[in-house]
């Protein structure tokens, strides 16, 4: 296996390939990114083209561990490009595809078309169209759309090349966690301000909880930095060897009839005197294929004399068939629940009302239980 890190869509992508995992394959098997196509595999139908460091590429005839450091935009890429959504409505207008098979190649090779060249005759824009095959539409209506989109517009090299998401992005926080393997130091900048209770960006999605338990603020950090203790108080968290910063463990979840168990890597950094801390890691499933990045970071605050309130910012990213709940929206509710538990475990650690639960992270209960909320509620 070789590791490689890449940004996808705006998103930092740090993971293990075979030497002859293929790009288009890494993209569609492992970051479900099902919008680039698979026709021929030889290079030869088009269907399969990504932007790779601003120039259109075949991702049938390239290897994923070639695109080390690279930057890929697939078509999920270009939500946002104002040239896509050109090209989007002109495909719609002229009846420019009918399978749609051939579409997500002919779109991302049509704008590099329109931003490189602008407005070319038609017989340069068909032999520029030529290495993308439509085996059900013919090519009038492509034409005819691509026409449109170019007509009285300049070459704009820049655009063409930029990579897409990250022109549109704002600043990502927190910033993308360090790989296991990095041997450099824990960074120990303070805590920034906390962000928005709910995000998602292309660098992963971020989710603020903050937890309210009925014991003081230096007996919560007491035990907060003392990872032993604390982790069990996690559902489905369990530590299996911490050295100084260094942190190997595992995190089981069940979603439904998806259950996996994460074993990974972290590093750990605490700032006693403004009781915060953070930690970043990754970790991967055998079983499901799935992998995940990710940070925490916490502060504990005293709220009166025998109160306080954990503010926690998470933030991850997945890849395989866990990807799905990237999406901050489907596990906003889970993870206010599992905070819930976290907050009551806590409690029972510092008063020994109770043993910590183990059960798995989303376990059935967790899972019907904001089902059954959504569901009430009507939202
Ligand atoms: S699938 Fe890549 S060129 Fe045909
Ligand atoms: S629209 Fe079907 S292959 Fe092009």
């Amino acid at each position: 296996m070789t590791q490689v890190s890449m940004t996808v869509n705006g998103g930092a992508v740090v993971a293990d390939v075979e030497p002859r995992t293929l790009l288009a394959d890494f993209l569609r098997g492992e970051m479900q990114l099902t919008g680039t196509h698979l026709g021929c595999e030889q290079g030869v139908c088009g269907a399969c083209t990504v932007v790779l460091d601003g120039r259109i590429q075949r991702s049938c005839i390239t290897f994923a561990a070639d695109c080390d450091g690279a930057d890929v935009t697939t078509i999920e890429g270009f939500d946002d490009d104002p040239t896509m959504q050109e090209l989007r409505e002109a495909f719609s207008e002229h009846h420019a595809l009918q399978c749609g098979f051939c579409t997500p190649g002919m779109l991302t090779t049509a704008r590099d078309i329109v931003l490189r060249l602008g407005d070319i005759d038609e017989r340069a824009l068909r032999e520029e169209l030529s290495g993308n095959l439509c085996r059900c539409t013919g090519y009038v209506g492509i034409v005819a759309a691509v026409k449109k989109v170019a007509a009285g517009k300049k070459p704009d090299v820049a655009a063409a090349a930029a990579p897409v998401i990250s022109r549109l992005d704002g600043p990502r926080s927190p910033p993308a966690p360090s790989s296991p393997q990095t041997n450099g130091p824990v960074t120990r900048t303070p805590v920034p301000a906390m962000a928005a209770s709910v995000g998602e960006s292309a660098g992963g999605t971020s989710i603020e909880e903050r937890v309210r338990v009925a014991a003081p603020a230096e007996k919560v950090w007491s035990l907060l930095s003392d990872l032993q203790r604390v982790v069990p108080c996690v559902p489905g968290a369990e530590i299996t060897s911490l050295d100084g910063e260094d942190l190997v463990g595992k995190v089981r979840i069940a979603l439904g009839p998806i259950k996996v168990t994460f074993n990974g890597q972290a590093k750990v950094g605490m700032d006693t005197s403004k009781r915060e801390g953070w930690l970043t890691g990754r970790g991967r499933d055998a079983g499901q294929g799935s992998s995940a990045e990710g940070s925490a970071r916490w502060t504990v605050v005293a709220d009166g004399a025998s109160a306080s309130v954990i503010a926690v910012v998470l933030t991850w990213k997945l890849s395989g068939p866990l990807a799905q709940f990237n999406r901050a929206g489907l596990v906003h509710d889970v993870v206010r629940r599992l905070a819930a538990t976290f907050a009551e475990n806590l409690e029972a650690a510092i008063t020994g009302a109770a043993p910590p639960r183990r059960k798995a992270l989303g376990g059935l209960g967790l899972i019907w239980s904001v089902i059954k909320a959504r569901l009430f509620s009507g939202s």
